[in-house]
């Protein structure tokens, strides 16, 4: 709906900074990615500012190699934050577990307003896989030109955080090579239900959502693209915007450690 895309969400942070602050965003990622050894890549845009990526190789080249991705919406801070306070907390043993890429703030013009879209009114995570009516957005081009870079840093698994701003109620997408839930969207799911009440059975943007998880749905959005291109699995985590931010990123940051630490193995074998 155009006018909930035009719509403003802006936030306290727990420190009582704003939820869209750009160059206190930008200023912390650029010291964390220093602290921890991260190269702090900016792909070019169209727009005033970069996209920025990071990355570091782990020295095992055995270790998967895992992408997460935040702020395709601009009304959906919790996933930036969320990205950042993983970096700036997590565990030197688990930061260090897999080869890790990150773009933490996908949608910087939304971000800065507030707003879903972006300033030109295009949607970050549509227009990826031609679905007819559709065209990507300039961040989406961006991304398509970097194809190989993605597939081969996603390989073993894609995770992006999205937050739904209208609900009190948690869920998560998956895309599998399998026929039902895995591991992985168990503890996925197990940690965003920690933190809220699941949403109910029923339909979420016409998609059918049972026990909290909408499975193997495919559209034009970046989970489903590199898929598509063969990644091993994408998830897609929604926080509910009706509960207070610091739950929020508290939720991500969590989601985005289980998401590495990868599926919980039986231990009594
Ligand atoms: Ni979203």
């Amino acid at each position: 709906m155009q006018s909930e895309d035009r719509r403003s969400w802006v936030w306290s942070l727990p420190d009582g900074g704003a939820s869209n602050d750009w160059p206190r965003f930008r200023s912390r990622l650029e010291s964390v990615a220093v602290r921890r050894d991260f190269d702090l890549i900016e792909l070019a845009t169209d727009d005033q500012e970069p996209l920025l990526l990071l990355r570091r190789e782990a020295a095992d080249s055995a270790v998967r190699r895992l992408l997460v991705a935040a702020g395709f919406h601009g009304e959906e801070p919790a996933g930036p934050w969320g990205v950042l306070d993983f970096l700036e907390h997590a565990p030197e043993p688990l930061l260090y577990s897999a080869s890790l890429c990150l773009l933490p703030l996908v949608n910087v013009s939304g971000f800065r307003a507030g707003t879903r879209l972006n300033a030109r009114g295009e949607n970050p995570n549509r227009g990826y896989r031609g679905v007819p009516g559709e065209a990507p957005s300039q961040e989406g081009r961006v991304l398509l030109r970097q194809r190989a870079t993605l597939r081969s840093v996603a390989r073993d698994g894609l995770l992006t955080c999205h937050e739904d701003v209208l609900l009190h109620h948690a869920y998560l997408y998956s895309l599998e090579r399998a026929a039902a839930p895995g591991e992985l969207t168990r503890a996925l799911l197990a940690v965003n239900s920690a933190h809220f009440p699941l949403h109910p059975d029923g339909i979420i943007d016409g998609c059918t959502v049972a026990g909290g998880i909408i499975f193997n749905h495919h559209d034009g959005s970046f989970e489903s693209w590199l898929m598509n291109e063969g990644i091993a699995y994408a998830a897609c985590v929604e926080t509910p915007g009706q509960h207070p931010l610091a739950q929020r990123i508290a939720a991500h940051r969590a989601m985005i450690e289980a998401f590495v630490r990868g599926p919980v193995q039986a231990r009594d074998q």
